[in-house]
């Protein structure tokens, strides 16, 4: 099983922007726990941040026949990017975003998300905790995709035995 976590722009700077809003953890840091976790729970886990919002199509693309879940922070594309969204609905992929901040309680413009409707669900508002929340969560729909597809396989076999 392997998830593949994507940061938008800025948040290489986690620890330094506006702490009051994001808080003093730095990426590396929400990184490790998140590969922590992973490892315990015998997960494969890769990191990705770009400031660049073609690169972040571009990651996310690659996750197509690669990857089975995506967490996503698309950061201030979020609010402005099509391109992510089409992406994203493309690879078709369970796909849990994630905002550290509650962006419904700050300004107008941030409580848009154009990727939000693509995603299989959002953690918003927790801090870096978010993080570790969406990992609980892709772990929980990943183990009921599976257990559907190896009760299909039963019966498909049940079915050719028959
Ligand atoms: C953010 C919220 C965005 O509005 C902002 O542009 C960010 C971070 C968050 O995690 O709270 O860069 O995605």
């Amino acid at each position: 099983m392997k998830i593949v976590v994507i940061q938008g722009p800025n948040l290489n700077m986690l620890g330094v922007r506006e702490q009051s809003v994001y808080g003093p953890m730095r990426l590396e840091q929400i990184h490790a726990q998140m590969k922590e976790v992973a490892v315990q729970n015998g997960i494969e886990i890769e990191f990705y941040q770009s400031n660049l919002e073609g690169e972040l199509v571009d990651r996310i693309q690659e996750c197509y026949g690669d990857a089975d879940g995506i967490i996503i922070n698309p950061a201030a594309y979020t609010h402005t990017s099509i391109a992510i969204r089409d992406a994203i609905a493309a690879v078709n992929l369970p796909t849990i975003e994630v905002h550290i901040s509650n962006i419904y309680r700050r300004e107008e413009f941030r409580q848009k998300s154009m990727t939000a409707p693509v995603c299989t669900s959002s953690v918003i508002g927790f801090g870096p905790f978010g993080y570790h929340l969406a990992m609980m969560g892709m772990m929980q729909i990943l183990g009921e995709i599976n257990a559907l597809r190896q009760a299909q396989q039963q019966q498909q076999q049940e079915t050719a035995e028959a």
